[in-house]
């Protein structure tokens, strides 16, 4: 696919996928990769292994018998360097670009691909001819080895997993899919792959302030043209923590239905008071949506009745994952039915208490409500 007369999306379509590592995608998505055609013809990211020779054949159909000569890894996950064993056995000439990081991971992930590296740092510049490509690290944005990749003479940002999205349902670009649907699966790429790294993404930030772009390449989903600085806008606030302090989440589960209609009673009472209430029932919401709901929930209350001494699975399943996603300036509320024992309501605060939020007096019934 020709973004520009030098540039074209080369990257595979996942549209069926949904489960990427626990993350529910109901859009399925895509692994993109671009090439960028000059005096050296530079292939930026890779694809996830199954897809190996779907982005040989994309190369090849843009390149015929030409060779790629820079490789450009923005990021090692094996969703972006999954292809990298296939490509470098295609063009063995090829040099690898990327961190210092990543060359440590990809010789670990890959012991047996042979491929000459090599490492780049900030300020560093690859000239192909016309095109001089900037390298932009961005550590932790989403793994030790992160960078993105700036092409000034296009204005291009090649953003790998920042400002992505997993929507695979055919689209190329952001204006071709309602701005609120965009923004709806950004925040969940946000919420549950971004979100532990708010101060590695507001230096990313600042550093992209600086530069003139017309258009974002990310590593998956749409590219973004039209909604630039909407998406900008979000990842502002998200980098920040930044939550509606109208909103509130209540997450639960429940063996009887004592837990539910404490859930239901605690919905009924915020919403009476003002407040915007979601409340999400485990496992049916699967982990990654109530995530990407809480995202800018000020108030998050968690719900379990109490099973054999302890907190249902399920709940403890969703509270590891949050605590894992750090969300910041919160306010929680552990509640729970109980028969005898009751422990769930104090195991959930205490968690709560430990993901840093503020706590209100947990709840607990027994036998029912
Ligand atoms: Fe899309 Fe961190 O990989």
């Amino acid at each position: 696919m020709q973004l520009r007369e030098n540039i074209y999306a080369v990257g595979a379509k996942d549209p069926d996928l949904r489960i990427f590592h626990g993350f529910a995608t109901h859009l399925g998505t895509t692994y993109n990769a671009y090439l960028v055609l000059d005096e050296k013809v530079t292939l930026i990211d890779f694809v996830k292994a199954p897809f190996a020779e779907e982005l040989l054949a994309n190369i090849r159909a843009v390149l015929g018998e030409r060779p790629v000569d820079c490789l450009i890894c923005n990021h090692v996950e094996p969703d972006h360097s999954g292809a990298l064993p296939a490509v470098t056995a295609a063009y063995p000439e090829a040099k690898v670009y990327g961190t210092l990081a990543a060359e440590k991971e990809l010789r670990a992930l890959y012991p047996d691909t042979v491929y000459p590296f090599v490492p780049v740092k900030a300020g560093d510049t690859l000239h192909t001819g016309a095109y001089t490509f900037h390298f932009v690290p961005m550590p932790m944005v989403h793994w030790p080895d992160s960078m993105a990749t700036y092409l000034p003479e296009e204005k291009i940002l090649f953003s790998n997993d920042a400002l992505g999205q997993h929507i695979g349902t055919g689209e190329l670009f952001d204006s071709e899919l309602p701005l609120e649907t965009l923004l709806k699966e950004a925040g969940a790429y946000y919420a549950n792959i971004v979100l532990p790294f708010g101060a590695p993404v507001k230096k990313v930030l600042t550093a992209a302030a600086g530069l003139d772009i017309d258009m974002v390449c990310p590593s998956h989903g749409l590219i973004l043209r039209d909604y630039i600085p909407q998406m900008l806008a979000c990842y502002s606030r998200w980098c920040e923590n930044g939550t509606d302090e109208n909103r509130v989440v209540i997450v639960y589960d429940t063996v009887w239905g004592a837990t539910e209609k404490l859930a239901r009673k605690l919905a009924a009472e915020w919403a009476e008071k003002g407040f915007a209430v979601e409340a999400l029932k485990l496992p049916e919401t699967p982990i990654s949506d109530v995530m990407t709901r809480l995202l800018e929930a000020k108030y998050i209350f968690v719900g379990s009745p109490t099973l054999n001494n302890n907190m249902l699975p399920t709940v403890a399943a969703f509270l590891t994952a949050m605590r894992g996603l750090k969300p910041k300036g919160r306010v929680g509320l552990a509640f729970g039915a109980y028969g005898w024992s009751g422990e769930a309501a104090g195991q959930i605060q205490d968690i709560l208490t430990a993901c840093g939020f503020e706590t209100l007096e947990p709840i607990k019934v027994q036998w029912n409500i």
